[in-house]
């Protein structure tokens, strides 16, 4: 049977810093939704167009386009095994419509880690981030600078700073959160599917308290 495991976390919790390790540790492809609005945005598709007026702003993508989105993508061969979902679902029709999708694939969500951060570390965080043009990889010119300033470790890339990093967006897409998405921390705790893991440790540590929740695979 697949195993999907969904990550949950405010904007700048480390959902994409964490999901690179744990994808490797499962050997589970890692899908994130906001990176493939912004890999279509790059290849000016209509889906990457449209979606870029709702990123700039911090506001959520409108559910219908971001389910057809995960749909396609989650019926590739590369998920036959199942998915590690970073971004998605992010609302409680998104939630639902995701375990009607995973029925069709005789699957359902094992396990939610919830990366619970506050506020300002927040904010710190998602000012600090650089990200990787290629493939999305992030860094923090504090907390987890590049080896070479401006480039990526791990495919040589340019680093730039996200649109939606500046501070002003940052505090929208927080408010976003907390209206839209962090109804999710109870729909899947009464599902007893959620894993609460303090965000604020080490890189590293977070890693593995995240790993020690999960389903072990083989
Ligand atoms: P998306 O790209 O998903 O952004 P997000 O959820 O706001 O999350 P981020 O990517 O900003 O943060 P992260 O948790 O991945 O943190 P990271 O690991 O980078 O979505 C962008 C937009 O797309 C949305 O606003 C929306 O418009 C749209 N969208 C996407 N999905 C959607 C959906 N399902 N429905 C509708 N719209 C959707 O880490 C952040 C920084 O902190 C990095 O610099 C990192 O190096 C550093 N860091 C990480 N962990 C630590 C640590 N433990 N200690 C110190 N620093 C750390
Ligand atoms: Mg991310």
């Amino acid at each position: 049977m697949p195993v999907y495991i969904v990550l949950l976390g405010p904007p700048g919790a480390g959902k994409g810093t964490q999901a690179e390790v744990i994808s490797q540790n499962l050997e589970l492809p890692h899908i994130s939704s906001g990176d493939i609005f912004r890999e279509n945005l790059k290849r000016q598709t209509d889906l990457g167009k449209k979606a870029s007026e709702y990123m700039d702003r911090g506001e959520l993508v409108p559910d219908d386009l971001t389910i057809a989105m995960i749909q396609e993508r989650l019926s590739r061969p590369d998920c036959l095994e199942g998915a590690l979902l970073d971004g998605f679902p992010r609302t409680i029709p998104q939630a639902e419509a995701l375990a009607v999708m995973l029925a069709g694939f005789n699957g359902k969500v094992e396990s939610v880690p919830y990366i619970n951060v506050p506020e300002d570390v927040l904010i710190e965080r998602l000012t600090g981030r650089w990200t990787c043009r290629d493939q999305g990889h992030v860094f923090h010119e504090k907390y987890n600078p590049p080896k070479i300033a401006g480039l990526c470790d791990f495919d040589g890339s340019e680093l730039y700073q996200r649109e939606d990093d500046k501070a002003e967006t940052v505090i929208r897409r927080i408010r976003v959160y907390l209206e839209q998405t962090s109804p999710l921390i109870a729909y899947h705790r009464q599902a007893s599917l959620l894993q609460e893991i303090d965000g604020t440790k080490t890189i590293e540590r977070v890693s593995a308290d995240v790993l020690a929740v999960l389903p072990k695979r083989k």
